[in-house]
């Protein structure tokens, strides 16, 4: 029997999100052990010990359901960004809360507008709802704010902003985000996700969302990238209250589990842990961008924990992941993404790196 009467047609042709080839996978496919991955963005550096430790004491909890409310991590959300309660939401990632802002605001002929070649979670989420996506083409790999601003029409209810952007790695300015939020009506509702917003460095340009708390703007921010616990899944949100109100209502009760959320409070307040992380990654892509450029290719300048390199032609963007993939390191093409001819690569620690290095000038030459 099939169950075809019962899928909508937009779930139908809906095509998952597809992540980063996960080690065991490939160590099967290639017959390999030894397989690194930096194809997630995710923390080479591993979670904070104190994190760790506090997960290992949360287990002995499990059995009890998790504060519907999160009390403790968003009273610590509260210290630490100066709001009140009501200004915070925790969720699993903040894809978690991602979904649960498409669940809350958009519905029927709502569109969401965001750019071409960003974090395509947001795309799978509201096309699972069948609410239709408008995207701006890239101008010089990052977002063009000037036509998104000139795009926004009757029907767009949610405006996607990644910053830094997922897979560029590009920024735009704080002049930028000024001259673009005076153009967009107070009823559409910027999603403001700051997912690697820890690597940028503390700057004039950079327009943290924290500093601009407008009423329309949700920020998302993430456990999973700078404090390494993605497995976890774990992240929070912050916006004014009448927007938290309404996604409180429809968030899943008891999301995110005890465990999780043990960790993060630990990892919120582990200021070392992070330092070193940020510090590892800038000298990481300041190993990782010479090479790249010196074996020819045009890495695009990054302010995240990964780089992307196009190159050229689908073929050889497919090709170098495959080649590399066959010398047990995974990267991440980046078809999915709307970018066939870019692949991305995430910053790993300095072995992870060497062996990428002297991997790439073979692999390269594979390439047709
Ligand atoms: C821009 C961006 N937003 C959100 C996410 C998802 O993060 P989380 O693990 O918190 O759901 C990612 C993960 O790759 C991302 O790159």
């Amino acid at each position: 029997m099939t169950h075809r009467a019962l899928v909508p047609e937009h779930i139908a042709s809906l095509v998952p999100y597809q992540p980063g080839r996960p080690i065991a996978e490939v160590q099967r496919e290639f017959g390999l052990t030894d397989v690194i991955k930096l194809a997630s963005n995710e923390n080479p550096w591993g979670p904070s010990p104190k994190a760790l430790e506090a997960a290992r004491a949360a287990l002995a909890q499990v059995h009890l359901y998790p504060d519907v409310a999160s009390r403790d991590l968003r009273e610590a959300l509260t210290r630490r960004y100066r709001v009140v309660f009501g200004n915070t939401i925790v969720g699993a990632g903040s894809e978690g809360i991602m979904a649960g802002i498409v669940r809350t605001f958009l519905h029927g002929d709502d569109e969401v507008l965001t750019s071409a070649g960003t974090f395509i979670g947001i795309m799978v989420l509201a096309k699972a709802q069948g609410i239709r996506i408008r995207t701006v083409p890239l101008r010089n790999w990052g977002y063009d704010l000037e036509a998104m601003a000139e795009a926004i029409g009757p029907r767009t209810k949610i405006i996607y902003l990644a910053n830094p952007n997922n897979p560029t790695g590009t920024l735009f300015t704080r002049a930028e985000f000024e001259r673009f939020y005076a153009r967009v009506p107070a009823h559409v509702l910027i999603m403001q996700d700051e997912a690697y917003h820890e690597f940028v460095p503390p700057s004039e340009t950079y327009p943290d969302s924290q500093l601009y708390r407008y009423d329309n703007v949700i920020t998302l921010r993430t456990f999973s990238k700078a404090h390494g616990l993605a497995g976890l899944r774990i992240g929070y949100g912050l916006a004014a209250e009448s927007l938290i109100e309404p996604l409180l209502k429809v968030k899943l009760p008891f999301e995110p589990g005890t465990v999780a959320t043990a960790a993060a409070l630990a990892a919120l307040e582990d200021s070392d842990h992070l330092d070193l992380t940020v510090r590892n990654n800038a000298e990481g892509l300041a190993r990782l961008l010479p090479c790249l450029m010196a074996l020819g290719l045009e890495p695009v300048p990054s302010h995240a924990n990964f780089v992307m390199v196009p190159l050229g032609t689908a073929e050889r963007a497919q090709g170098l992941a495959d080649a590399l993939l066959r010398r047990g390191i995974i990267i991440r093409p980046l078809g999915a993404f709307g970018l066939p001819a870019c692949v991305r690569i995430s910053v790993g620690t300095p072995a992870e790196l060497d062996r990428l290095m002297s991997a790439l000038p073979d692999a390269l030459g594979e390439l047709a």
